[in-house]
């Protein structure tokens, strides 16, 4: 199996929505309203030149990652880390740690320093993960319902 890990182009976006909605059991009908609403949120990613990476096994998308700057107190200046979404396949195998691992490193060589994150309180899973990877907790009242974590280069 071949695992390749590279800049999204607009041609994957499709791909890319439909490992979100599939990760999140939401609508995988491309006619439906949450699918294209997924698709019109990662093209502007795009359009505004931000970073998209995905993750591939022989050649198919099967997780990506989308990162902007933070550009909000007090994380002004973060990679902010926006998406992070494994197939459900292809989830607890390691390629979540490694798409994340190639991110970060990927925002250190552009001269950021530092990365936060927000995640659902109740997706124990996902904060887990997080926590295990190194991420570090950071209680600073933000939207109700959510966890902010930062980690340091
Ligand atoms: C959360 C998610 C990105 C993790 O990716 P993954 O490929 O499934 O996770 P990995 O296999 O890379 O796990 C990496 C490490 O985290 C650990 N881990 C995974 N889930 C964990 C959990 N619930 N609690 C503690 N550790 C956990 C693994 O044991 C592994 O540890 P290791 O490095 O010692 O082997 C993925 O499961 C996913 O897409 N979930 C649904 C969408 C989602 O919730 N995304 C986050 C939204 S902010």
């Amino acid at each position: 199996m071949r695992v390749d890990i590279r800049p999204a182009i607009y041609s994957d976006i499709p791909a890319l929505a439909e490992i979100k909605q599939l990760a999140r059991n939401d609508s995988t009908d491309p006619n439906s309203a949450a699918f294209g609403a997924e698709v019109r949120y990662l093209t502007a990613f795009l359009d505004e030149r931000q970073s998209v990476f995905v993750q591939l096994t022989d050649r198919v998308p099967m997780a990506f990652c989308t990162v902007r700057e933070r550009t909000i107190k007090p994380f002004i200046g973060y990679a902010y880390i926006k998406d992070l979404y494994v197939h459900p396949n292809w989830q607890n195998k390691g390629f979540g740690k490694k798409l994340l691992m190639h991110t970060l490193r990927t925002m250190r060589t552009k001269g950021y320093l530092n990365a936060m994150l927000e995640t659902a309180e109740d997706n124990t899973a996902a904060r887990g993960f997080y926590e295990k990877f190194g991420f570090v907790r950071r209680d600073i009242g933000g939207s109700s319902g959510y966890v902010t974590y930062t980690i340091d280069f």
